[in-house]
């Protein structure tokens, strides 16, 4: 996997919001609309940052957006603070003139008897507007993208997921209290995020670095669902000098 070790994760998150605003011109340029596949947690939060001011001070426009986020808890209410649509609208969408019809993120208030055909028709969805254009990825110290827990087989797809412990327990500081923390999960699969045309991972900070030297060096297993990003021909991994010292 192609490593890019950057100065702090400022320079790092400004570099792929660059990637991604140059992905959102040329289509525009071609009258085409942008499939952006995104994540939430603290990892993409800088970029997420930096294309807001990109729409701000530089006139980037995102009416040809249109996005996919990863994954939701389940169960979960859109309007709850611990959401990843609250997430979603807090960071990037409330400050950019995507449209709201654009934008896609997994429902975690579906009845239980409702989530298969949601997780199918997401795919499908996927699928007619032409494929993610550029994914963004964090790492979880579980080895998962996405919700794709230890398990999860390469050709997996949309669907809802039971979350590893280790997730559980990072998740205890934005719920404050363990009982509190939905331990399922409605989430693209590895074979959805494979998919994508390009994908780029950002991952800070040495709590990160055990986990991202299996992704790179270690082999291709379910053990470690990260490591099935060595399979994909256009991935760009950015990590900043902490996220590597258990590297050798
Ligand atoms: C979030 C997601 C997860 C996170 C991962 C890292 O949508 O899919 O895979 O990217 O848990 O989380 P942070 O960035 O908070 O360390």
């Amino acid at each position: 996997l192609p490593i890019n070790v950057v100065e702090n994760q400022l320079v790092g998150a400004k570099i792929m919001a660059g990637i991604i605003a140059d992905i959102i011109k040329k289509k525009q340029a071609e009258g085409k609309m942008a499939v952006l596949g995104l994540a939430t947690g603290s990892s993409p939060i800088k970029i997420y940052q930096e294309l807001v001011r990109l729409h701000k001070e530089e006139g980037l426009s995102f009416k040809n957006v249109i996005t996919f986020n990863l994954d939701e808890y389940y169960p979960m209410s859109p309007e709850d603070a611990q959401s990843y649509v609250y997430f979603m609208h807090k960071h990037l969408f409330n400050h950019i003139d995507i449209l709201p019809e654009n934008v896609n993120i997994p429902d975690g208030s579906l009845k239980i008897e409702d989530v298969s055909a949601f997780c199918n028709a997401y795919e499908d969805k996927i699928d007619e507007v032409g494929g993610i254009d550029i994914q963004v990825l964090g790492i979880g110290r579980s080895g998962h993208i996405g919700f794709n827990e230890p398990g999860s087989t390469v050709n997996s797809t949309t669907r809802l997921v039971k979350l590893d412990s280790i997730t559980i327990s990072d998740a205890i500081k934005d719920f404050g209290d363990e009982k509190l923390v939905p331990h399922r999960a409605i989430t693209m699969g590895v074979g959805t995020i494979l998919k994508a045309k390009k994908i780029v991972l950002a991952g800070w900070g040495k709590g990160k670095s055990a986990i991202l030297k299996e992704m790179i060096e270690g082999p291709v297993s379910p053990d470690v669902p990260a490591s099935f990003l060595q399979l994909h021909k256009d991935v760009s991994v950015y990590l900043d000098a902490p996220a590597t010292t258990e590297f050798t």
